[in-house]
């Protein structure tokens, strides 16, 4: 009888539950807040959310939105990217970035990352956007390359 590698690791791709658990009393009772209030939809609550977000991150604005889907693609539009666009992005991206892209209308371009910081890898998108004929780089952007028709990219 051969030997049997019988072990099974299973690597959770994500633990939501460790970060409500960290929260769970504040996030308990503002659920329980809200039930009782009967507003479900944006009201105190979320006015609330958004004032105390904005000056968490420091920004003069912050709008709550139904979903992180909902943000990745409000965020799309907001920067001008739409049909005929390409955006590059990681590999490993939440199936939600890829998603939003193709709600907007544009085509996802995956690159992979750097082994070392897990974020894009330069060598790689440097390769994705050579083989994307007739495009151009314009500017150094940390997150994602948003490579619009016009040849302009931004980042979101
Ligand atoms: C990094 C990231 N962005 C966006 C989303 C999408 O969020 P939602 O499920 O609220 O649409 C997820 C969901 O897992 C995510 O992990």
């Amino acid at each position: 009888m051969g030997t049997r590698l019988s072990q099974q690791i299973v690597v959770p791709q994500t633990d939501p539950k460790a970060n409500y658990l960290v929260h769970r009393a504040e996030i308990d009772a503002a659920i329980h807040r809200v039930l009782e209030s009967g507003w479900y939809i944006l009201g105190r609550e979320v006015e609330t959310f958004e004032h105390e977000f904005a000056a968490y991150v420091g920004v003069h604005h912050a709008i709550g939105v139904g979903s992180g889907t909902d943000a990745l693609e409000l965020a799309l539009r907001a920067c001008g990217v739409g049909s005929g666009d390409l955006v590059f992005t990681v590999s490993h991206t939440a199936v939600a970035t890829v998603a939003a892209i193709e709600l907007v209308g544009a085509t996802p371009v995956l690159v992979d990352i750097d082994p070392i910081t897990y974020t894009l890898d330069p060598n790689s998108l440097g390769a994705a956007l050579a083989r994307s004929p007739g495009r151009h780089a314009q500017g150094d952007y940390p997150c994602a390359f948003v490579w619009p028709s016009d040849g302009h990219a931004s980042d979101s």
